[in-house]
This record gives C-alpha cells, sequence and structure tokens, in this order.
C-alpha cells in the first residue's frame, strides 16, 4: 500500500456530498477511488457525476484545466473498502451524520491505511474529538466541513482535534487550496465550527424580530437579500466595517462601537423554534412559498442558478 505519490484520494460515502467532493478533487487532478458500504451505490455516483460533469462542460461551468471526459476517467468505484483505500494519502468521509457510524468507520479505515495518510470527516454538527474518539492515532485526523453545494461556495471549515498535529492542518489547507476550495482554519474545535455559529446568531435574530412583531417574514429575507447580503457575497462584516468608516475599523468602532452594543444588549433569549408563536411563522413563509415539492423544487432550481452566476462573476473579478 503506497501513499507515497500525492495524487490519489479516497471518498468514502457516494451521497450529496460525497459525490460532491469526488468533483472537487478530480476538478484539481487528483484520482478518486469512491467507497459506499451499499453495493452499487458508488458505481451510481459515477454516472451521476458523468452526467454532471457533460452538463457544467456544456455550460462552460466545469472547473479545473481537464476537460470533462479526462476528469472522468480519474473516478473509480469500489464495493471493498480496501480496495478504495489503496494508494490513498487523503480519505474524505461523507457517511451518515450519526456518531457511532463516523467512529467505526474511522476505526475500519485507520486499520487498512499507513501511518501517513490523513483522515477527514465532512461532519457539519459534530466535534472532531467525539468523531475521531475510536482512532489510535489522532494527529492525522480533521474536519474538513464544506458547504453545500461544494462546487459553487467554496468555504472549507477545517477543524482540527485537540491532538491534530500542524502538519496535517498544512497539508489539507493546501489540499483544498489546489482544487479551487477557500479553507479557513479554525484553531480549536467548538460547537457549530464558524458559520453555523453565525448563521445560528442571524437564524436568531430574524426570528425574534418576526416573532416580537417588528417585521414579516419576506420583509427580514429582504434584509438580508437586498441588503446586507449584496455585500458579504464579496467582503465580510470585518471589511465591511473597515470601509465604512473614513479612516477604518477602529475609528468605525469610535463611531459606532457603543451603539452596536447598546443594540447587543436589547436582544432578547433563544427563540421558540416549536411552540404555537412558532406556527405563526412557518405559516406566513408557506404562504410566500407553499412547502409542496413542485414550489420548492422551483425556489431551489433558481437559487442554484443564481449560485452558479455568482461563482462565476466572482470568478471573474
Ligand atoms: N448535505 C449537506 O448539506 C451537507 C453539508 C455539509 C456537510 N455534510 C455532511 O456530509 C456527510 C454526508 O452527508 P450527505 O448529505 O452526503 O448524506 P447522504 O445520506 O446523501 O449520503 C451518505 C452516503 O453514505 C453511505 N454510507 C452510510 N453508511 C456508510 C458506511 N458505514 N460506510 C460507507 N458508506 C456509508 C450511504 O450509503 C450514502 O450513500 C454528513 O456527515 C453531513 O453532515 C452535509
Ligand atoms: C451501511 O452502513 C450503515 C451505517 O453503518 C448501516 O446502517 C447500513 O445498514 C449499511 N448498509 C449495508 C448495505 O451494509
Ligand atoms: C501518527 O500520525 C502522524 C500524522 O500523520 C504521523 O506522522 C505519525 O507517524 C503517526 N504515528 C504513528 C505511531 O503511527
Amino acid at each position: 500500500m503506497s501513499s507515497s505519490n500525492m495524487k490519489t484520494i479516497t471518498v468514502i460515502g457516494s451521497g450529496l456530498i460525497g459525490r460532491s467532493w469526488a468533483m472537487v478533487f478530480i476538478s484539481g487532478g487528483y484520482s478518486v477511488r469512491i467507497y459506499d458500504n451499499q453495493s452499487g451505490q458508488a458505481a451510481n455516483a459515477i454516472t451521476e457525476i458523468k452526467k454532471q460533469l457533460g452538463e457544467l462542460e456544456e455550460a462552460h461551468m466545469l472547473r479545473g484545466e481537464l476537460t470533462a471526459t479526462q476528469q472522468l476517467a480519474l473516478l473509480s468505484s469500489y464495493d471493498d473498502l480496501a480496495q478504495a483505500l489503496e494508494g490513498a494519502f487523503f480519505v474524505q468521509e461523507c457517511v451518515f451524520e450519526k456518531l457511532e457510524v463516523k467512529q467505526s468507520v474511522f476505526q475500519d479505515i485507520e486499520r487498512l491505511v499507513g501511518k501517513d495518510v490523513i483522515l477527514s470527516s465532512s461532519t457539519s454538527c459534530l466535534v472532531p474529538s467525539d468523531v475521531f474518539s475510536k482512532v489510535q492515532n489522532r494527529s492525522r485526523c480533521i474536519v474538513s466541513h464544506p458547504v453545500n453545494p461544494p462546487y459553487y461556495v467554496k468555504l472549507v471549515e477545517l477543524v482540527p482535534h485537540p491532538e491534530t498535529a500542524g502538519p496535517v492542518m498544512d497539508s489539507t489547507h493546501t489540499l483544498m487550496t489546489k482544487v479551487g476550495q477557500a479553507p479557513v482554519c479554525l484553531k480549536k474545535e467548538i460547537d457549530g465550527f464558524a458559520l453555523n455559529r453565525v448563521q445560528a446568531a442571524i437564524i436568531a435574530e430574524s426570528w425574534r424580530l418576526v416573532q416580537d412583531g417588528i417585521i414579516s417574514v419576506k420583509d427580514i429575507d429582504l434584509v438580508m437579500s437586498e441588503g446586507l447580503g449584496m455585500r458579504y457575497a464579496f467582503i465580510g462584516p470585518m471589511e465591511t466595517m473597515h470601509l465604512n468608516a473614513p479612516e477604518g475599523l477602529e475609528d468605525y468602532m469610535q463611531r459606532y462601537g457603543v451603539g452596536i452594543q447598546r443594540v447587543l444588549n436589547s436582544f432578547g433569549p433563544v427563540p421558540d423554534f416549536f411552540g404555537k408563536e412558532a406556527k405563526g411563522i412557518i405559516n406566513e413563509m408557506s404562504e410566500l412559498i407553499p412547502s409542496d415539492q413542485q414550489h420548492l423544487t422551483e425556489r431551489k432550481e433558481r437559487r442554484d442558478r443564481l449560485l452558479m452566476s455568482l461563482a462565476k462573476l466572482k470568478k471573474d473579478n
């Protein structure tokens, strides 16, 4: 089992995220071996990816330097874990979001790979110290949390286990950059990582404003889509502040810091997302976009079309 050439990556689990990772890695010229424990599933994934690569090439949205045919040739599928892991220097796990499942998958993987192989998990909600608790050598373990769909939304949160070795973090960062993703490093693990914690803060205040009768569901969404979100697709909250005062961030805080603290002190408690009052918000949303498959699919397709254009806009600027 050689892991010396650094050109082969194994993807474990070939659902939505496993397929996306496979597409991202082959776009960067890596060979990808896909494994799924449901027999035939990894092979189905390749059929599905083939179709998507063709569509992307047609739309001039294919990532990387290689043609769709060249990228497809880098893919192979396995129903046997040991075979799937042969020659890999990096393993990206994408199985069900269940702690016991991930723990046992990593135990199995560790037995089959060389000591320098990096073990990476796609988990969105579990912390590394739980996911990797059954691995012997945890210094080689890391969470690489993607955002759906990773092909257009490039952020990857790299979250270390308390024992993760510095070079493992660095190599993962280098790999993600090479394949065109946008990796960020958390210095320590924390529940929700960075993205979901910021998202939770936005959800909480939006929910409270609607629940308290301050604004409608429709209008709070416009506050983001026509206001904050316009900038946030290109610059984050820190740069936004830095650019919004004549002399930068310190000046911004001199002018607005106390006001922001006053507003923060008026924030309410964690909202109730389940009770009778929540029902009102849910109904208001469903009146705007009915929750049946047809309406939801229409809006999802619109979202993905716009994401694709936005990704193109960002790439060209
Ligand atoms: N869907 C998202 O938006 C999203 C975003 C970021 C991260 N993630 C994370 O990615 C992971 C995968 O999510 P998904 O949406 O692709 O799920 P999914 O249900 O679409 O796919 C999971 C795949 O794993 C396979 N699998 C299950 N147990 C296995 C095992 N023991 N060995 C091998 N294969 C196994 C299943 O057959 C299935 O094909 C989860 O940890 C999830 O939290 C998901
Ligand atoms: C695949 O693994 C999951 C989680 O470990 C398990 O629930 C499922 O039954 C397995 N499927 C097969 C076909 O073995
Ligand atoms: C543990 O993993 C690190 C990082 O991959 C590796 O350098 C080291 O040799 C491993 N140690 C053992 C005992 O296998």
